[in-house]
């Protein structure tokens, strides 16, 4: 049979050797549990001649009560290594660069069609929606093209039927408004898409925006027209925008222009074209039953994406509609009326 100090130095030895608590744990089983061989040797105790019964049992609790402590403050460390070990393992590396969040911002062309709307509302123009499928009679017959004009060759479009097709510009809402009953005097704009059976390039596409806008009150020149424009192409771009007009053909204005800006903040001052504009046609006056003594008008319209292509030097008007987030991306200052 062991002794108890043969017993405790084997204690010893496996404490030193337990590498975690949980090997610990059963090294204290082993030695101190229920069965553990310590334990058995303390009950065996009786079993001794009574004489020897008190110095064995001493033994044997001094053998105990070390092999406890030994055990108690080993556990002590083991429990420190184990928590620095998991805070090692789950240690928060502040300096790593966290998720981004990816910010929505309004498409650039989004943030065009507000700005134009608070200027010409800014202008006194009201703001009104109309219809991409539009009828012929309001795309081209009451602008007064005449039946077969090639100028509706300019504007092929795609047709729905023989009453309806996709709007080929937005000065069809003139028609539809004035058609609704719409009286002088009045301001009023519209925005939208536009389409137009074009061969696509950089600078044409099937499908892009115009803005469309048509005043018509006692009086109205050229003279109004060109302060209108100079003035909304200063609020858009900024003061030291001017304006040109040069002779142009459109069926729905008399005299018709197309104008131009230029400022030295873009293209060094070139004239860029932004549309066409005019004085509206007397016929069209006279379909919709307008006194053309008392009252005249003017109207002009423009392409959307002009406007953020000079901004920004963008070349090509097709990645606008085509969703490449990295294109898109890019726009997220207002060079031009920052
Ligand atoms: C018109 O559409 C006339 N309705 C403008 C107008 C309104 C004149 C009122 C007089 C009075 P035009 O076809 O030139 O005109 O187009 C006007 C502008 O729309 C062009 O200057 C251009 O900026 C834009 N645009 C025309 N076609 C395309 C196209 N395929 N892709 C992109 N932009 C276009």
């Amino acid at each position: 049979m062991e002794t108890p100090e043969e017993i405790l130095s084997t204690l010893k030895v496996e404490i030193a050797q337990a590498a975690s608590t949980a090997e610990l744990k059963s090294v204290e089983t082993k030695f101190l549990g229920k069965s553990g061989s310590l334990i058995e040797l303390a009950k065996s105790v009786s079993q001794l001649p009574k004489e020897d019964r008190p110095a064995f049992g001493k033994r044997v609790n001094l053998a105990k009560s070390e092999g406890e402590s030994l055990l108690a403050s080993r556990l002590e460390q083991l429990k420190v290594s184990e928590q620095l070990s998991q805070f090692e393992r789950e240690r928060v590396d502040i300096t790593m660069p966290g998720e981004r969040l990816l910010l929505g911002r309004e498409h650039i062309l989004q943030q065009t069609i507000n700005r134009i709307k608070r200027v010409l509302g800014g202008l006194g123009f009201q703001y009104v929606d109309s219809p991409e499928l539009e009828e012929f009679r309001f795309n081209f017959k009451e602008l007064n093209y005449p039946k077969d004009h090639p100028a509706m060759d300019d504007q092929d479009t795609f047709w729905i039927d023989d009453k309806y097709l996709l709007r080929t510009q937005c000065t069809a809402f003139q028609g539809r408004r004035l058609a609704a009953g719409l009286k002088p005097p009045f301001r009023l704009f519209t925005i939208g898409r536009t389409f137009r059976n074009e061969k696509v390039d950089a600078t044409h596409g099937h499908t892009f925006h115009q803005v469309d806008c048509f005043m018509i009150d006692e009086g109205i020149s050229m003279a109004h027209l060109k302060g209108t424009l100079g003035a909304f192409a200063r609020a858009m771009i900024g003061p030291d925008v001017k304006v040109r007009f040069r002779p142009d053909f459109f069926p729905f204005v008399e005299p018709g222009v197309d104008y131009a800006i230029s400022t030295p903040k873009l293209k060094g001052g070139e004239w860029i074209e932004l549309g066409g504009a005019g004085l509206i046609h007397p016929n069209i006056l006279k379909e919709f039953g307008i006194d053309r003594e008392k009252y005249s008008g003017f109207a002009f319209g423009l392409g959307v994406e002009r406007i953020p292509m000079m901004a920004y030097g963008v070349s090509d008007l097709r990645p606008f509609l085509q969703n490449d987030f990295r294109f898109l991306d890019q726009f997220k200052f207002e060079p031009l009326w920052s």
